[in-house]
């Protein structure tokens, strides 16, 4: 069992994505739990304060440490946590290996980030690992960590269906996924390569693996070449 906490000023963000397909079905097997902690429940008075403005002036409103550190703290009360994840987009960025190697953890601590970010000491006592989603700045951490979790919880044993359909997916290997087909084999005169009715299943593997590394020749050769992806 895989367990996230996400702590979140922002929670109906993030029901709309656990909420339905895959990632509903692996909570409804018991495989993952996800919780959300609004970090309003942890302001530091009575107006529900969580954020203020930066020491040295500038624009743009700060998560202040003491609610973050409460939430944290009270978490690490009840279990040790493997992971504290900041979401930001001075982090490294998440890639397939990454979310190989924290799908493989058991408790994980998502923080999201909003206004200008969390006081730079919630990152130095608290954050194990920041990650960012890719090179563009989103209005919150929240989308972000919907697509890391996402990311993790395809991965866990039991959550697809079909065992295998995740280790094929684009990124395993450092190679895009060749393309798929469908039924009809004939639409509109464009038809589907023959080797996919063939019946030959190893030939049909070679193809795959073919087209997987021309396509990815083609469209990021930067994968082939980055070995320690
Ligand atoms: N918060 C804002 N932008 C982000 C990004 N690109 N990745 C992760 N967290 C973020």
């Amino acid at each position: 069992m895989t367990r996230f906490d996400i702590i979140t000023c922002q929670p109906h963000l993030l029901t709309g994505p656990f909420d339905h397909s895959i990632l509903k079905r692996a909570q409804d097997k018991g495989l993952v739990e996800v919780h959300l902690h609004d970090l309003r429940k942890y302001a530091i008075n009575k107006h529900g304060q969580i954020d203020d403005y930066a020491f040295g002036g500038g624009a743009g409103m700060v998560l202040m440490v003491e609610p973050i550190a409460k939430c944290i703290r009270e978490l690490q009360e009840q279990r040790t946590y493997d992971a504290i994840i900041y979401m930001t987009p001075d982090g490294q960025t998440l890639n397939q290996p990454m979310a190989n190697r924290l799908s493989m953890l058991q408790n994980i601590i998502i923080l999201c980030g909003h206004y200008k970010g969390v006081d730079q000491r919630v990152r130095d006592l608290f954050v194990t690992h920041e990650i960012s989603i890719g090179d563009y700045v989103l209005s919150g951490g929240e989308l972000a960590a919907a697509v890391l979790a996402d990311s993790l919880i395809r991965l866990i044993p039991g959550v697809l269906n079909d065992e295998s359909s995740a280790l094929s997916d684009s990124f395993q290997d450092n190679l895009l996924a060749p393309p798929v087909y469908s039924r009809p084999a004939d639409f509109e005169g464009h038809t589907v390569p023959d080797i996919l009715l063939s019946g030959n299943t190893p030939k049909v593997e070679e193809w795959r693996f073919e087209q997987a590394v021309q396509r990815t020749r083609q469209l990021r050769p930067d994968l082939l070449r980055d070995e320690k992806n």
